[in-house]
């Protein structure tokens, strides 16, 4: 297929958190409309066995592991993307991390320091670094950091997690007005529910999830290929014209 109105041939893509779920999803779509692409996440052995996965076409997968709340790792891989595959076009933050279910009144002090280090701290390292390179190159990119519904809306036993989402909107928001001159735009994709592993213990609860649909217009959960066909049209020329905006994807459960 002719992929060449999407502006992506020869271009290249970081993904975090590109070894399965969401991640994985937009770095297949990526490399199906035309870029290299190099995935990151903290397990060398899940990041070659998607790269193996990925690596379908003429397009170079490159798996390289990078722990989020390692600052000296996230610097490491966007050198080592630049210099293993020339440059950074588009950067997907993806890479995020959910490891409590309390009321915000029992989380533990560290606890709320792990979440924020990797899900707001790294994101803003890896965009820091590859909107460095992006402005010292000259040629524009983009940037698209996956949020979530909950950093507009709170989840009861949540909230951490949507503390560090709201972060993020904001962290797309001021970086949309900085880089703008530069010819970077910044968006991200605030999905509802996605199938996947770091959501299963929401979608596997029957009870829970009747409740949800309830109220949510189209009544079902996401896939990660959807959340995928989404960010493809935002790092593409298809949205040239938008910079700092959150993008809902929830079925309407939100409206
Ligand atoms: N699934 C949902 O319902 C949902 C809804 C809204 C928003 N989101 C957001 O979507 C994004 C992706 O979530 P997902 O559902 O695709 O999750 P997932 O299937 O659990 O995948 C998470 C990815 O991030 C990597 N990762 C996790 N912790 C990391 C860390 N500390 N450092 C580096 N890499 C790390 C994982 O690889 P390793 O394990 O090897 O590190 C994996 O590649 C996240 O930002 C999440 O907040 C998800």
């Amino acid at each position: 297929m002719d992929t060449s109105y999407l502006g992506l041939d020869g271009k290249v893509a970081l993904v975090t958190g590109g070894s399965r779920g969401i991640g994985k999803a937009i770095a297949a779509q990526l490399a199906d409309a035309g870029a290299d692409v190099a995935i990151s996440g903290r397990k060398q052995e899940g990041l070659d066995a998607a790269a193996t996965e990925l690596a379908t076409g003429t397009k170079r997968i490159l798996p390289i592991a990078a722990h989020s709340r390692k600052p000296d790792e996230l610097a490491a891989l966007v050198e080592t993307v630049v210099a293993e595959l020339g440059r950074i076009d588009v950067l997907v933050n993806n890479a995020a991390t959910n490891p409590v279910m309390a009321p915000l009144v029992d989380v533990e002090t560290q606890t709320y320091d792990a979440i924020m280090e990797t899900n707001v701290r790294g994101y803003f390292l890896v965009a820091r670094a590859a909107a460095r390179h992006m402005i010292e190159r000259g040629e524009g990119g983009c940037i698209l950091n996956i949020s979530s519904v909950g950093g507009v809306s709170p989840d009861p036993g949540l909230g951490v997690y949507c503390i560090s989402k709201a972060a993020i909107n904001m962290l797309t928001r001021a970086l949309a007005i900085e880089l703008g001159e530069h010819g970077i735009r910044v968006n991200a994709i605030a999905p509802g529910v996605v199938r996947t592993r770091f959501s299963q213990a929401l979608w596997s609860n029957e009870p829970l999830m009747k409740q949800e649909m309830a109220h949510t217009p189209l009544s079902r959960i996401s896939e990660p290929e959807e959340v995928a066909r989404l960010a493809l049209s935002l790092v593409t020329d298809a949205s040239a014209y938008v910079t700092g905006q959150i993008v809902v994807m929830d079925g309407g459960g939100s409206v």
